[in-house]
């Protein structure tokens, strides 16, 4: 019941964030039902059973006769948080949900549902507005918590120049960038996606210290050089293993001895059984990808024992668009 319940949960987080219930609560507000239906415009029976509902999943708590929120949605989900969480929220409600309902139909095609293989390259190659707007805010969403973590977990003080291959709006470059003052960032991405990479990089007052080069990393005859450290995150999750070993050769070529590849993905564990964040976005790679697929650790470090790096460990950490990163160092 709790499996068939998950959609239920979702949905009553996707309507609070669409109404913006968590934001109109930010900094200790609290909400009666009574309040909740004249701001909402409903009766007071759906308005009551949304707040519980809320409650129940740790997005509120009580407090006298009506509810504020929890510091969870308190943290994640008022609108203009560092790590605001709702962006991805509103993607996976607007854009993946109702395709994900016909996942019978990729199981038997092989083929993405959000998208259209005939009339695009890839998800990515987009100029539509909202998607534009939707997809890569919902990344940086999910990112900025976890450049956090992985910004913990691994020593990014190491290093000086980053290169972060399909770096979207640049969550992480923004935020080791925060962290090292001596550090500086080139995020590579297409074209279209550099004009957001680059507003969001002025919102953080980092313009100068991190740069945004448009480019194609499957097609380029080379990655940019110049780098001591290269970044793919929730890449190779998208691509199939010759493009994923393909690029993992020519990351291999753009870093100087010593230089390092840290790949940071939900990693799949050995055995193949988990978990569950993992393997479940492993199948939303066959709603969203033509060749993707979440890998376990045990393929990445073969992968890059292949291309030529050494000393190949994991880091761990839990966030939302990663569970571990894989480490490779050029000898
Ligand atoms: C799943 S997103 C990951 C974004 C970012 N690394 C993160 O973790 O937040 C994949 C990114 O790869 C970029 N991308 C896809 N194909 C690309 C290509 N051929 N050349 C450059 N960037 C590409 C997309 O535009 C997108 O920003």
């Amino acid at each position: 019941m709790g499996l068939v319940a998950g959609v239920w949960g979702f949905k009553t987080l996707a309507v609070g964030v669409e109404l913006g219930l968590f934001t109109r609560l930010a900094g200790g507000r609290t909400m009666t039902v009574a309040e909740a239906a004249a701001e909402f415009g409903f009766d007071e029976r759906p308005a009551d059973l949304l707040l519980a509902a809320s409650a129940s999943l740790g997005l509120l708590v009580r407090a006298g006769d009506g509810y504020r929120n929890s510091e969870l949605a308190e943290q994640f989900l008022v609108e203009g948080r560092p790590y605001y969480f709702g962006a991805q929220v509103r993607y996976s409600d607007l854009r993946t949900y109702l395709p994900w309902h016909r996942i019978g139909d990729a199981l038997r095609t092989n083929r993405p549902l959000t998208w259209e293989p005939g009339a695009q390259q890839s998800m990515f190659d987009t100029t539509d507005p909202e998607m534009l707007a939707q997809f890569w805010d919902a990344m940086y969403s999910t990112s900025s918590f976890t450049a956090r973590a992985l910004a913990d977990a691994y020593d990014f003080g190491a290093h000086t120049r980053l290169l972060d291959v399909g770096g979207g709006a640049g969550a992480f470059p923004i935020e080791f960038c925060r962290r090292l003052p001596e550090l500086r960032a080139t995020i590579l991405d297409l074209p279209h996606v550099c004009e957001r990479a680059r507003e969001r990089v002025a919102e953080a007052g980092l313009t100068g210290r991190v740069d945004a080069v448009a480019g194609d990393f499957l097609a380029d005859p080379a990655l940019p050089d110049g780098h001591d450290v290269i970044l793919l995150s929730m890449i190779l999750h998208d691509w199939d293993e010759p493009t994923n070993r393909a690029l993992l050769a020519r990351c291999h070529a753009a870093l100087p001895p010593g230089g390092a590849v840290v790949i940071c993905e939900l990693l799949l564990n050995d055995e193949r059984t988990g978990p569950p964040e993992a393997a479940l976005m492993g199948l939303n790679m066959l709603v969203e990808t033509e060749g993707g697929k979440n890998y376990s650790r045990a393929e990445y470090a073969a992968w890059l024992a292949d291309a030529g790096f050494v000393d190949v460990r994991t880091v761990w950490f839990e966030a939302p668009g990663a569970n571990g990163a894989v480490v490779g160092r050029r000898a």
